[in-house]
């Protein structure tokens, strides 16, 4: 992927103010005609343009097939041709056109059912033959693999994933931005999405917990004069804009690799508002808060609508807190954000620490009691893996503040994960990669990695955006590994019922950093 600067000079007339370094605020760009190439974050010359195709599993038989237009699309323009012959795409699901306030684009989810488990399937969603729309080919997708199958496979997780070029982790910083952990990228290493895209092939799916796309950060970045110093007003309108720019780059940033690869998300805090519920422009002592925020751009409005996880179709929470099964594996994604039951307040929920005034997304004590439920179903002779994510971590070589150390998730969460015999449990959110020992409640298990009890805990919000990374104390005594200067990404491989490999890729030139085997008996 080309850094922003270089393919708007490139590929792009002008029609509108653009600041220094291009990110527009004023209108959106607009693509010259007949580039054959989509531009990331500017409007198509064909205004139906399926962009940003994203699958995202449902079960071994259905997948959900999303994609997002400039206009709206009737009835029979909203469809996805597909089948097992790349000759003859027979068979034919349909979407509806859906938007919401501010935003630019309309969302479409089709269902593709009637599937066979493990099976490639060949996809193209409609127009994608439009008048001056650019090249875009024919996608391949894999099903998942059947409960109980036990052949190997691996997952790309990643966390803490802004966009990457001129709007997001680039070799520059904001004039305001300094210290040892304020890293910009390295001219000669690749970024993290380039990371995933060079090793897709060693992957089935990428798992996402939380933090996606950094869009709330335009604020933060104009104030500290990352787009010129000045160049930009923060108001309403501007924050608006920019949000929504940022917002649809990311999603076209990252379609190279959801087009043939199902995203599975989690909530995150970055998704719950237009700025992260504040930000203080301490030069001209203006404290930004929520109420800068149009509609649209709070309680995870964005989110809601990108999105289909697997679950009920008409719940709001599907998004939020749900599982799934692959193979001999069965995933699990929290809600670290809201709902958190048992009378806590979630940290983004009105009354929270981070003043996101978002959620609840279920009644009192729904996600815990669902965790309990489902993880009571699972049947560990079918599924001996059982992996957990969520965003927030709370065992982390990090300053004990509740913005950054989630006590309250771990009050939550923690002793159900025990009380089923969790495996692993990986989060993000502070932006580092820590690799702990098995652990139950502050007490390392006496067995390591050979058959504990307890789960293995991994916490890895190294991915990047604008900020760089996060500083991490020196090694509490969990701590196996950590690196809080390398940008990077986790590979795990289940090779079998016993045998799980974690691995830290680097994403400068994708080389494994640290990588781990998991011994678990799971003789259920
Ligand atoms: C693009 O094409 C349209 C009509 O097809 C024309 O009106 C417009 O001027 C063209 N724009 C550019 C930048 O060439
Ligand atoms: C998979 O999901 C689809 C769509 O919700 C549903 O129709 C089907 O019954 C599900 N299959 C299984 C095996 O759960
Ligand atoms: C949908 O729009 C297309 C033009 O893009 C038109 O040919 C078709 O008749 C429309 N279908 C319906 C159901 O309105
Ligand atoms: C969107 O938000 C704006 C600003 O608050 C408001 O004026 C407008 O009515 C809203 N539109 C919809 C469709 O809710
Ligand atoms: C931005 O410009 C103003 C006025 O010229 C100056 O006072 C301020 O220090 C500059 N800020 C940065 C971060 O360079
Ligand atoms: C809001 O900010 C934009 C972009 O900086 C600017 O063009 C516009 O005039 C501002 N609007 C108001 C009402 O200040
Ligand atoms: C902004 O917030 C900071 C601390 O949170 C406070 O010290 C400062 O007085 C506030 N400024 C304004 C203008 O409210
Ligand atoms: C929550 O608070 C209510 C009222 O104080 C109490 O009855 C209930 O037991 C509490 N629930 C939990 C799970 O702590
Ligand atoms: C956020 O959305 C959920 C689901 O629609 C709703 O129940 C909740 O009240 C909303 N929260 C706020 C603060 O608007
Ligand atoms: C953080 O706070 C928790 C709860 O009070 C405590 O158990 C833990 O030891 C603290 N961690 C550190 C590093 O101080
Ligand atoms: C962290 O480790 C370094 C090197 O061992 C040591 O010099 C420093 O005092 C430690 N800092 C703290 C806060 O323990
Ligand atoms: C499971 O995979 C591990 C790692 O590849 C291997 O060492 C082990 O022999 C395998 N176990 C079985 C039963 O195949
Ligand atoms: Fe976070």
């Amino acid at each position: 992927m080309q850094p922003l600067n270089s393919a708007r000079k490139m590929f792009l007339y002008l029609s509108f103010f653009v600041s220094a370094l291009g990110l527009v605020t004023a209108a959106p760009l607009r693509e010259a005609n007949f580039t054959y190439a989509h531009v990331p974050g500017t409007v198509p010359f064909n205004l139906k343009e399926p962009l940003q195709q994203r699958l995202a599993y449902v079960n071994s038989s259905a997948m959900h097939v999303s994609w997002n237009t400039y206009a709206s699309l009737n009835a029979s323009e909203a469809s996805v041709i597909y089948g097992t012959d790349p000759f003859n795409l027979d068979l034919t699901a349909y979407a509806t056109s859906m938007t919401y306030n501010t935003s630019r684009t309309w969302n479409h989810h089709a269902l593709l059912t009637g599937l066979q488990p493990k099976q490639d399937y060949w996809y193209r969603v409609a127009y994608t033959n439009c008048y001056g729309c650019s090249n875009i080919p024919t996608y391949k997708f894999t099903t998942l693999r059947e409960k109980g199958d036990t052949s190997a496979f691996s997952l790309a997780v990643v966390v803490d994933m802004g966009t990457m070029g001129a709007d997001g982790l680039s070799d520059s910083l904001g004039p305001l931005l300094g210290g040892s952990h304020h890293i910009p990228l390295k001219k000669e290493d690749s970024n993290t999405i380039q990371s995933l895209a060079q090793s897709i092939d060693t992957y089935d799916a990428i798992l996402h917990p939380g933090d996606i796309a950094y869009a709330d950060y335009f604020t933060k970045e104009s104030i500290n004069g990352y787009f010129g110093n000045g160049s930009i007003i923060v108001n309403m309108t501007s924050v608006a804009n920019g949000y929504e720019t940022i917002l649809e780059e990311y999603y076209d940033q990252i379609t190279p690799l959801t087009a043939t690869r199902p995203y599975m998300v989690g909530p995150g805090n970055h998704e719950a508002n237009c700025d992260n519920g504040g930000t203080s422009d301490s030069l001209n002592n203006i404290n930004y808060t929520v109420s800068i925020c149009t509609p649209g751009q709070t309680n995870f409005t964005g989110y809601i609508n990108h999105w289909r996880m697997p679950g009920n179709v008409d719940e709001v929470n599907r998004n939020f807190w749900y599982s799934y099964d692959a193979g001999m594996v069965h995933i699990v994604f929290l809600d670290t954000e809201t709902d958190l039951g048992g009378n806590l307040t979630g940290p983004d929920e009105i009354g929270g620490s981070e003043l996101e005034f978002s959620g609840p997304f279920g009644a009192a004590n729904e996600q815990v009691n669902w965790l309990k439920s489902d993880l009571a179903a699972v049947d560990r002779s079918v599924t001996p893996w059982v992996v957990v994510f969520a965003h927030r971590p709370w065992y982390v070589s990090a300053t004990n503040r509740s913005s950054t150390v989630c006590l309250d998730c771990q009050k939550a969460f923690e002793p159900t994960l025990i009380e089923y015999n969790v495996d692993l449990v990986m989060h993000g959110h502070v932006h580092a990669y820590q690799r702990n020992m098995p652990m139950k409640n502050y007490a390392i298990d006496p067995n390591g990695l050979n058959n504990p009890a307890a789960p293995l805990d991994i916490v890895n919000g190294a991915a990047g955006h604008y900020d760089g990374l996060d500083a991490l104390l020196n090694a509490t005594y969990y701590s196996a590994v950590q690196n809080d200067v390398t940008f990077g990404w986790s590979r795990l491989t289940f090779h079998n019922r016993t045998h799980l490999t974690h691995q830290f890729i680097a994403s400068a030139n994708s080389s494994v950093l640290d990588e781990v085997t998991l011994y678990k008996e799971h003789s259920f």
